[in-house]
């Protein structure tokens, strides 16, 4: 199976701009399934919920069946970033687009980071795993920051995700060191989908990494991208070589756990 990961620099408010090249790119690119960074749609650097509103939009949106309509006529997995309203609340949300659209669904992200505490309230929709049969792959998804929880992935991973996706706005560089040993300790597939760029508010400037990458259930960087330019990574991947957690003739890395001395 063919993944992707792409990296670019969504222009901050401007969501038309933004919505026609993950338009543009979710038809062009060839692969199965395509991920695209965290608030892909809108940008990042909000400061407040009222600087946030105009931009935010709900899970129920033309823009998010537009992008379903491209899923579904192309048979692409779409992941994207995007502000989600509902109601009066806000969510760092991430749309999950099937071909299928009755397998379609959102995370909205679990650990908000720096100020986006401000603005969003914290994701209530926990770690999932979607099972999409028609590819038999199963998709773990956490966003950006929730990386630094080792426990995201582990529940990811033993909820049966074969591919764990993190669209992400990666402010620092240390998560390059940590990726690999996520993908190690689950024995699953990782894709890092970053954004590039910089964006400006209140007197300060947030700088966005890049380095995009997707890593095999070994911790191998299989493909990555520079700091600074877009790119599309795309990778081969075999979902099922995930599922048997066996890493020798008696060591099983989920069997072998014992969760009874994990307590505190
Ligand atoms: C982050 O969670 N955007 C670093």
């Amino acid at each position: 199976m063919k993944v992707a990961a792409v990296q670019f620099c969504p222009k901050f408010k401007d969501v038309e701009t933004n919505f026609n090249f993950l338009f543009q790119k979710s038809k062009e690119i060839d692969s199965e399934l395509i991920c695209f960074p965290e608030l892909a749609l809108s940008g990042y650097f909000f400061l407040s919920k009222e600087e946030l509103r105009p931009f935010a939009i709900d899970f129920d949106s033309t823009i998010i069946k537009e992008i379903q309509n491209v899923s579904t006529s192309t048979g692409k997995i779409i992941l994207f970033g995007f502000p989600e309203r509902e109601g009066d609340r806000f969510y760092n949300s991430c749309a999950i687009l099937f071909p299928d659209n009755k397998y379609s669904t959102k995370y909205r992200k679990t650990h908000l980071f720096y100020k986006e505490r401000f603005i969003f309230e914290v994701g209530n929709t926990g770690f999932f795993v979607v099972e999409y049969p028609e590819k038999d792959i199963r998709l773990g998804i956490m966003i950006c920051y929730d990386w630094r929880f080792p426990e995201a992935a582990r529940t990811l991973a033993l909820k049966g995700a074969d591919l764990i996706t993190c669209p992400s706005n990666l402010v620092t560089k240390i998560w390059h060191n940590v990726m690999p040993a996520r993908a190690i300790e689950n024995k699953v597939f990782l894709l890092v989908a970053n954004r590039i760029g910089s964006e400006t508010n209140g007197g300060e400037t947030l700088h966005f990494n890049g380095k995009s990458g997707i890593w095999d259930y070994n911790g191998n960087l299989m493909v990555t991208a520079s700091d600074e330019s877009e790119n599309t990574l795309i990778a081969e991947i075999i979902p099922q070589e995930t599922r048997n957690k066996n890493i020798d003739q008696f060591n099983n890395i989920f069997l072998d756990r014992r969760p009874k001395y994990y307590i505190i």
